[in-house]
């Protein structure tokens, strides 16, 4: 399966702090904001990523993640020249699919629980069509937002509907089959000159297609869109890590766990930040102790 991160958004509502640099790139607490999509669809196992940014940030997302193989992936990076919404993702990146099943989570999206992995692996075994994943939250207004019949099964989807018909957002993070681009191109324009996720799912949904996954109590989804979302985020963040001295969304430690990387080839590459800053001290420490494990298992 292959994946995508859309962090092309020209992030207007954050003006003046994302004027100079694409939000995606700005921090969440401790690290950039991409490291939390990214370390989603490596937590899936996905390896092959295409990172879609504006023109102007292209080379500062490359000078930041590279080609990915410090984290034994494979990252590739392509330009929406014009902001033609999130469906238009799947048109830009064709090529790149390649036929295959493929991943979109849109680049201010937040996701965390206990268990994600596993989660995730259950809900991509035997997948069909189109996979999202249905939120509870306070403000569906500004969301996707999905309605359930009695038997639980989605019955309709609108896009930041002035009266949603549940309380249901539809998250950032979508799977879909290879025949996702083909879909893509039937799409129209919306009024305000998009090519909308809402309508790409609405096509699945008709056809009897789209499942769709809850995420639960135990899971937190953030949408990282506006500065008041942006500050929870982080504190929650902070929160977490403060309290159990654990990050959320290392993208070094997920490469480690995942087994995509060696600990010794992650020490070597990440030489020059040893001592530099608490993230990669944080990072070293998990090197340590996946040596000693690995030391442990081959005994
Ligand atoms: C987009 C989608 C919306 C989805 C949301 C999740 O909205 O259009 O359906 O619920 O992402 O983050 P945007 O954040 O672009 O306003």
């Amino acid at each position: 399966m292959k994946g995508i991160v859309l962090a092309a958004g020209a992030g207007t509502r954050l003006y003046p702090a994302s004027q100079p640099i694409s939000k995606i790139l700005l921090p969440i607490y401790d690290k950039p904001m991409i490291y939390y999509a990214i370390s989603t669809l490596m937590l899936a196992g996905i390896k092959d990523i295409l990172i879609i940014t504006n023109e102007a940030d292209n080379d500062n997302f490359q000078k930041l993640l590279g080609d990915g193989s410090q984290y034994g992936i494979n990252l590739q990076y392509k330009i929406q020249y014009v902001q033609r919404g999130i469906a238009d993702a799947f048109l830009i990146s064709e090529d790149f699919i390649n036929g295959e099943d493929v991943a979109l989570i849109l680049g201010d999206n937040i996701f965390h629980g206990f268990g994600f992995s596993t989660f995730l692996k259950n809900v991509l075994t035997d997948r069909k069509g189109a996979t999202v994943f249905g939120y509870r939250v306070k403000d569906p207004e500004r969301f996707g937002v999905v309605e359930f019949d009695e038997s639980g099964k989605a019955i309709s989807l609108e896009e930041k509907p002035a009266k949603p018909k549940s309380n249901f957002a539809v998250t950032g993070l979508y799977f879909y089959d290879k025949n996702v681009c083909d879909y893509a191109k039937t799409l129209k324009l919306s009024a305000r000159g998009e090519l909308e996720i809402t309508d790409l799912n609405r096509v699945y949904l008709e056809k009897g297609l789209l499942n769709v996954e809850i995420l639960g109590r135990g899971f937190t989804w953030l949408d990282t869109g506006t500065q008041d979302s942006m500050l929870e985020a982080a504190n929650f963040v902070r929160a977490i890590e403060a309290n159990k001295g654990e990050q959320i969304s290392c993208l070094e430690e997920i490469a480690l766990y995942k087994d995509f990387i060696a600990p010794e080839e992650l020490e070597k590459r990440l030489q020059r930040f040893k001592g530099k800053s608490a993230y990669y001290d944080y990072v070293f420490e998990i090197i340590e102790m996946k040596k000693k494990i690995l030391k442990h298992s081959h005994k």
